[in-house]
């Protein structure tokens, strides 16, 4: 039995260890710029969008773009973040995430994807897991990115269930603050001191129990 209506789950991170994939393709890109990348810093672009992480890595860089140059640039990280998800399976599966869609399934609830990633349908694809979410949420339909509510509000939109129903579930600071932005229960995937905001922290949807949240 669940209190909730509807499971909204964040993709990179959560489900797929991608999280990993942005990092260095956002390492390669920053680091051709001259700006110094690391895993602190990589904290701070999770849940972001593209061109809002790139301006993140861009206010260190020595010099100023152009918007031109921008797109040049998010284009140079897409392509290489492309080619580094290209051979992704069913094994890049994070431990636990098909239990825990599986077991919202069992109970009835409605089961959405909230990422703001334009990489999603594909990553979701090559998992093979699509079939296992009632509605995905096309980024390029989102205006703002995560800490802004507006992702999580769609999803639970569009599932027909209100947000004060629905539980989400985020490895990202952006992502938790969205999540209690928009009105709902934040199950955060991490660490405690970092996703202060969630409501309950766990190390990773191994742990995930539906009827204790
Ligand atoms: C989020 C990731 O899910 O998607 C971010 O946490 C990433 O790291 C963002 O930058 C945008 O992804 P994409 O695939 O559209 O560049
Ligand atoms: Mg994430």
């Amino acid at each position: 039995m669940s209190r909730f209506k509807a499971v909204i789950f964040d993709l990179d991170g959560v489900i797929t260890d991608t999280a990993h994939y942005h990092y260095l393709a956002w390492k390669q890109l920053a680091e051709s710029q001259g700006v110094h990348f690391d895993h602190a810093f990589n904290e701070n672009l999770k849940g972001i969008d593209r061109m809002g992480s790139l301006d993140l890595i861009l206010a260190s860089a020595p010099r100023s773009y152009t918007p031109e140059e921008k797109l040049a640039l998010a284009d140079t990280k897409n392509l290489h973040y492309q080619e580094l998800i290209s051979t992704m399976s069913s094994n890049d599966l994070l431990p636990g995430a098909v239990e825990a869609l599986d077991a919202v399934r069992r109970a009835g609830l409605r089961i959405g994807l909230a990422s703001v990633s334009k990489n999603a349908f594909t990553v979701l694809g090559r998992l093979g897991i699509t079939d296992k979410f009632d509605y995905v949420v096309d980024a390029a339909t989102i205006a703002r990115s995560k800490p802004d509510p507006e992702i999580f509000l769609r999803a639970a939109q569009e599932l027909g269930v209100a947000p004060a129903d629905c539980l989400g579930v985020e490895d990202a600071v952006a992502g938790v603050a969205a999540i209690k932005a928009a009105g709902m229960f934040a199950l955060g995937i991490g660490h405690p001191f970092v996703l202060t905001e969630a409501d309950v922290v766990i190390t990773s949807l191994q742990q995930f129990n539906l009827s204790a949240y």
